[in-house]
């Protein structure tokens, strides 16, 4: 016979084997609708939806250890809106589907999908952000590939190479996009603000520009001369929409607009016919088109967007732009609050302007910090890698390496903690 203590009844070892079961059950349970939701096999029903624009872990604590990088402008920040938008954009693309070279084989741009250009122009007639009628649309893949698609068109018919140039500080892929293959066609020149060189050159107007976040016009101001504008950035949770843009070929990518950079799509309206059919060549010789399953992804996101921001909707902050809008704002004021607290950093101040958009005055929020360090240290990026807070030096957009850009576009954590650490730094010598 077992010996049971007095202590431990039959009653009592009962009691502990359900107390046992059923908590065995519950992380059963747990862990089953943890799956589930990385799984997302029930979505958020609409009600269900509460978007907080930062998460509770504002005050994550903060060992130092931790690598922070904000080099790259990789928009995570924008994951955790689609993530709560559940099914509402996912896209079922059958093996039978979209298997053709072609989408629409009499518009100019043979490869565009008709859904994605009518979602496009679409999206930027709620916004105001720019004027679709009368341009073609020529879909790339990303803006990376049409501004390599626009050297080519704006350069091809030239005897010498074309100048390229763009004012300081610019874009740090431009320099190395238009020199990598060391082209005959085209040439990069650097600052438009010093450029004075004869013939004929293509300048690059980034609005808001990257990295500094400033609107922009063309510097150069001469003959001979085609502008190129950049509008990565001109939607309303970065800056004010002041009105539609209307210039000859313009550039925009989903990449900034909803934060799906992965996608690889992005979009030129370009006004003049013989230089959109070019760009179609060029796009045709070096990828036969553009991935067709990415652009009907796109379609969906922008129709979700243009669906849920109507006029009814739109100062609703569970809206797409209204959520990114807020926590453009709140991750702005950290940002101050942190460079004010430190006293070694600056930031750049711009003049709020209305916004057609939202019916309101607000000071831009744009999708970089152009963070200066002060009292003479010269290399920001090395100050601020010995506290395991990676940037962009200065001296990659065409001006000081005092200078770095910073990212605002990461995930909640990694921004939260980059804004406690900044905070704490006071000077060049600190121990790190
Ligand atoms: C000004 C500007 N243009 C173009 C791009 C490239 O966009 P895409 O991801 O569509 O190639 C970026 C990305 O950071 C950018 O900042």
């Amino acid at each position: 016979m077992v010996n049971i203590s007095p202590l431990l009844s039959v009653r009592h070892l009962l009691a502990l084997s359900l107390v046992l079961n059923v908590s065995l059950m519950l992380s059963v349970i747990l862990e089953r609708a943890k799956l589930e939701e990385r799984l997302n096999l029930h979505p958020m029903k609409p009600k269900q939806i509460n978007i907080s624009p930062l998460n509770g872990d504002r005050e994550v604590a903060d060992n130092g250890e931790a690598i922070l990088n904000l080099d790259h402008g990789d928009p995570t920040m924008y994951e955790k809106y689609w993530h709560r938008m559940g099914d509402r954009t996912t896209v079922v693309i059958s093996g039978w589907q979209f298997t053709s070279y072609f989408s629409d084989p009499k518009n100019l741009c043979w490869f565009l999908e008709p859904e994605l250009a009518e979602e496009i122009i679409r999206l930027h007639k709620m916004v105001g952000n720019a004027i679709t009628n009368g341009y073609h649309i020529v879909v790339g893949t990303g803006s990376s590939q049409l501004f390599q698609a626009v050297l080519y068109a704006l350069s091809s018919d030239t005897t010498e190479p074309v100048s390229v140039v763009s004012a300081a500080p610019y874009y740090s892929s431009y320099p190395m996009i238009t020199d990598c293959l060391k082209s005959g066609l085209y040439k990069w020149e650097g600052d438009a603000w010093s450029f004075d060189k004869d013939g004929p050159y293509i300048e690059l107007i980034t609005s808001p520009n990257n990295p500094d976040g400033f609107i922009r016009q063309s510097v150069v101001n001469r003959s001979g001369g085609i502008l190129v504008h950049d509008f990565a950035y001109y939607w309303p949770q970065y800056t004010p929409i002041t009105a539609p843009a209307d210039h000859n070929l313009m550039l925009f990518t989903i990449s900034k607009t909803t934060g799906h950079a992965g996608m690889r799509i992005g979009w030129a309206l370009v006004k003049d016919e013989i230089v959109a059919k070019k760009m179609v060549k060029y796009i045709e010789l070096n990828t036969i088109g553009v991935s067709k399953d990415s652009q009907l992804r796109a379609a969906k996101i922008l129709r979700v967007i243009s669906d849920g921001s109507g006029l009814a909707h739109r100062f609703d902050g569970e809206t797409f732009f209204g959520f990114s809008h807020r926590i453009m704002e709140l991750r702005w004021d950290l940002l101050r609050e942190a460079v004010n607290k430190s006293r070694i950093f600056s930031l750049p101040n711009f003049t709020p302007e209305f916004c057609n958009y939202w019916g309101r005055v607000f000071q831009p929020l744009p999708a970089f910090a152009w963070l200066k360090c002060k009292d003479g240290i010269e290399d920001c990026e090395t100050l601020l890698r010995g506290h395991k807070i990676l940037t962009r030096s200065g001296r990659y957009f065409g001006v000081s390496p005092s200078f770095v850009r910073i990212s605002m576009l990461t995930r909640d954590q990694t921004f939260n903690l980059f804004v406690q650490r900044l905070s704490r730094i006071h000077s060049w010598n600190e121990e790190r």
